[in-house]
């Protein structure tokens, strides 16, 4: 595997021989164990999150609104105070009421638009901060009345490389589901070039957790560019909290970058079903240094950037939808 690897490296463009046609690619239910997905996932949501859920992304503070969300049906909103912390706290104004996330930020305050109450992330009037961290890639906000956890100062934030050296991107979307749906998903590798054949050829899962190394599935997987041309890496995919599952690229062109997938409950919709908000963050290494990293790697990390593309987004956000009908209806045949 090691040859293997370095040839990747030097060629991180293959072109695809003897493509298999969709249909005649090789079955993976057999291996694709419920129990195995459903043991990865006990295991996961095991793990501590010190009631940390993620709000969105960094990029998205520090202008004249704040990051605002419904997190497990708790109004919360986020911005950037006059000393540039990060503060958060309820979105409901304990005025009268009013919608914070909607109030402008002046001048580091948090200005409520009904009538003028000013937050500078401090307790005032009956409203409590909440306790927020921003790790440089997305934000986050402890909420332990929801999580019901042993807090954590921090939030358990994936191994990530070096934000000079990287390209990232981050996107969010909303599934009616529940987060364990989401990270469900996730731990399934198998459905890769079956159910994204657009994204994803010749998928083999080389190592699972029931394998002798960690509690990790490791993929070998072709990302295509175009038509024949793909970007061969190995990938290794780890649930390190409740509802964070994160892409790891150990060979291949841009060794070392992440794909954080992150599901945050948002609560019931009218019809009380669940909502959850996945927020994918990428994180794209390459060794190509320098000012031009931007221009000389985005065509050969694009690929990897297009794993939060809006098509497979609608149809992993589909598969936790419908895992999450079948769940809530005592129809789940993996259960
Ligand atoms: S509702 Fe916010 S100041 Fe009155
Ligand atoms: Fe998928």
């Amino acid at each position: 595997m090691a040859g293997d690897g370095r040839r990747r490296r030097r060629l991180p463009l293959s072109l695809r021989r003897n493509a298999v046609a969709w249909e005649r690619q090789r079955p993976t239910w057999r291996d694709a164990k419920p129990a195995l997905i459903a043991g990865a996932l006990k295991r996961a949501q095991a793990r501590p999150s010190g009631n940390w859920y993620v709000m969105g992304a960094s990029r998205d503070l520090g202008g004249d609104r704040p990051l605002g969300r419904t997190v497990a049906g708790q109004e919360v909103v986020v911005w950037r105070d006059a000393d540039g912390r990060t503060v958060a706290g309820p979105g409901v104004c304990p005025h009268l009421g009013a919608p914070l996330r909607d109030s402008p930020v002046r001048c580091g305050a948090l200005v409520c638009h009904w009538h003028g109450l000013s937050l500078n992330g401090g307790p005032f009037a009956g409203w409590e901060p909440l306790p927020a961290h921003d790790d440089g890639v997305l934000v986050w906000v402890r909420l332990d009345a929801v999580g019901g956890e042993e807090p954590l100062d921090a939030p358990v934030v994936p191994r990530r490389p070096v934000p000079a050296r990287a390209l990232t991107a981050v996107y969010a979307g909303t599934g009616v589901c529940e987060p364990e749906d989401v990270v469900a998903n996730r731990l399934d590798p198998w459905h890769g070039a079956w159910f994204h054949p657009y994204s994803f050829v010749d998928l083999t899962v080389v190592d699972t957790p029931e394998g002798a190394g960690e509690d990790a599935f490791a993929v070998d997987v072709s990302f295509k560019v175009a038509g024949r041309l793909v970007v061969p890496v190995r990938a290794v995919f780890t649930a390190p909290e409740p509802r964070t599952v994160v892409m790891h690229i150990t060979e291949g062109e841009g060794v070392g970058s992440v794909v954080e997938t992150h599901a945050t409950p948002l609560g019931p919709d009218a019809s009380g079903r669940p909502r959850t908000a996945v927020i994918e963050a990428v994180v794209a290494a390459s060794d190509r240094r320098g000012f031009a990293l931007a221009r000389a790697a985005a065509p050969l990390l694009r690929p990897l950037v297009r794993t939060a593309s809006a098509r497979l987004w609608r149809d992993d956000l589909a598969y936790a939808e419908r895992r999450w009908a079948l769940r809530s209806t005592g129809r789940f045949p993996g259960a």
